[in-house]
């Protein structure tokens, strides 16, 4: 699997064609992506798109054609899915603090909700007007671990029903006249590539169904194992073996012939991940103190993931070859959390475009995007790969631009009327005919090269002052 969507040469056409810095998502990618897992899973297995790991109109649209239900986890997600043509039961609404309109919203759409406490319960038994099936989701005591703290492994947790409490939930349960639990949900572990892993926490989910069915005599329609299907982030991790997978899903089944039910799997990022590539332009370059920090035009308001996960997203400087050496990549936040990663690139300078790859899942949706009212990025959809026309030779960069809107032959602005031109995006993003409003002017001629190769100028440059934030 490769971990950039878009080679060097569309990477540069996108560029060209839009103000950066912008979010791009592969239709090919995440199609294929889709097809890939589909095509591993066993019939009785229902996949569902987790919406909360990209959001995007056309991602949502492309899925929905492909046959993908859809996991929510909140009323505006449930909005998002509600535009689109799906059948009865290919909704599900989870999360750990749902609220009453929400859960109104989850009935009306016919969505399938995943109940993580008697207040749910509750809820619902005063909304519905007629008897409605549930999920459980159980919070469970062993077997699932994960790495990187996402969802929380079985550590305290606020998802869910812990274990230890589900039978006299269900005993309590019982007193109501419209909720039946008809299904459980089981979801503690996020970013996993190995694909025994995943199963050893699925078989745990089955025998814990199994036990629950045994002694509380639980009916269960569906079971719904959860996302957590990883990627790789570097070139060295490999990506999860998805026939592994459903060959053990099959198995599981195969063992696990009390349940006739469906399975349910919600992965987000396996499915989004992929196709998104986020392209910023080299700010500026400054050495300090033996650490070169590359500065670039976003940083932690349009990709938050690597300060909360400490691992970085696979990064690129586009176009450049050459002997790299460590850099710290930051965005222009003043705080010093700005950063995106201690990485090793090329030599950079001002304009040189830097690519990020695997961020069509948790990249611009979960950004701090409106802090310091930096502009938000566009979020282009492409359905065809794009190319620079005439190839280029090198581009002529104004050398002091940080964002550059003189590429060397600038395709055609895109037609006003017009839905889509090359790369096309989404309406509600289209990005801006005329310059980004909020992009700076032109810097100021740059200092000499490079700080390290002049150290005298270092004078012009005070100490740090006191970091903020
Ligand atoms: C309930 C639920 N389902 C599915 C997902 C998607 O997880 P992933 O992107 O790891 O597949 C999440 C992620 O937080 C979740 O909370």
């Amino acid at each position: 699997m490769s971990l950039f969507a878009f080679e060097d040469a569309a990477c540069r056409a996108l560029a060209a064609a839009h103000p950066t810095p912008l979010f791009a998502y592969s239709r090919a990618m995440a199609s294929r992506q889709f097809q890939h897992l589909r095509g591993a899973l066993p019939a009785r297995v229902q996949l569902a798109f987790a919406v909360k790991a990209n959001p995007h109109p056309e991602l949502l649209k492309l899925f929905a054609e492909l046959g993908a239900s859809f996991d929510c986890a909140s009323g505006g997600e449930l909005h998002r899915v509600g535009a689109l043509p799906l059948a009865s039961g290919q909704v599900f609404y989870a999360g750990p603090g749902k609220r009453r309109e929400e859960l109104a919203l989850a009935l009306a759409l016919g969505a399938r909700v995943q109940v993580e406490g008697w207040e749910d319960l509750l809820h619902l038994e005063a909304l519905a007007e007629q008897p409605v099936h549930v999920n459980l989701r159980v919070h469970p005591a062993t077997g699932a671990e994960e790495r990187n703290r996402i969802i929380g492994g079985t550590g305290p947790s606020a998802f869910g029903v812990d274990e230890e409490n589900v039978p006299a939930l269900l005993e309590r349960a019982q007193l109501l006249t419209q909720v039946r639990i008809r299904g459980l949900h089981v979801f503690a572990a996020s970013n996993q590539r190995d694909a025994e892993a995943l199963l050893s926490t699925h078989r745990m989910v089955l025998e814990l169904a199994h036990r629950l069915q045994q002694r509380h005599g639980l009916l269960l329609e569906q079971i719904d194992l959860g996302g957590g299907l990883g990627v790789p982030y570097a070139p060295e991790e490999a990506p999860l073996d998805v026939n592994a997978l459903g060959q053990g899903l099959a198995s599981l089944l195969a063992a696990h012939a009390w349940f006739t039910g469906r399975l349910i799997l919600e992965p987000g990022r396996f499915l989004a991940a992929p196709c998104g590539v986020y392209l910023a332009r080299v700010v500026r370059v400054k050495e300090s103190r033996g650490t070169r920090f590359v500065i670039l035009e976003g940083g932690i308001n349009h990709l938050l993931r690597p300060l909360l996960t400490g691992q970085p997203f696979p990064v690129k400087a586009v176009g450049k070859t050459g002997t790299t050496r460590p850099a710290t990549l930051t965005g222009p936040l003043c705080t010093s959390l700005d950063r995106l990663g201690d990485v090793h690139l090329p030599e950079l300078e001002p304009g040189d475009l830097v690519a990020f790859g695997m961020t069509g899942a948790y990249g611009f949706t979960e950004a701090m995007a409106p802090f310091l009212s930096h502009p938000a990025p566009a979020e282009i959809w492409v359905e065809t790969p794009p190319t620079l026309t005439p190839p280029p030779t090198t581009p002529p960069r104004p050398p002091h631009t940080n964002t550059p809107q003189k590429p060397p032959t600038p395709p055609p602005p895109p037609k006003k009327k017009k839905k889509r031109t090359k790369p096309p995006t989404p309406p509600h993003q289209k990005p801006k005919k005329k310059k980004n409003p909020s992009s700076p002017p032109p810097l100021p001629p740059r200092p000499p090269p490079s700080p390290q190769k002049s150290p005298k100028k270092k004078k012009k440059f005070p100490p740090k002052k006191p970091q903020k934030n």
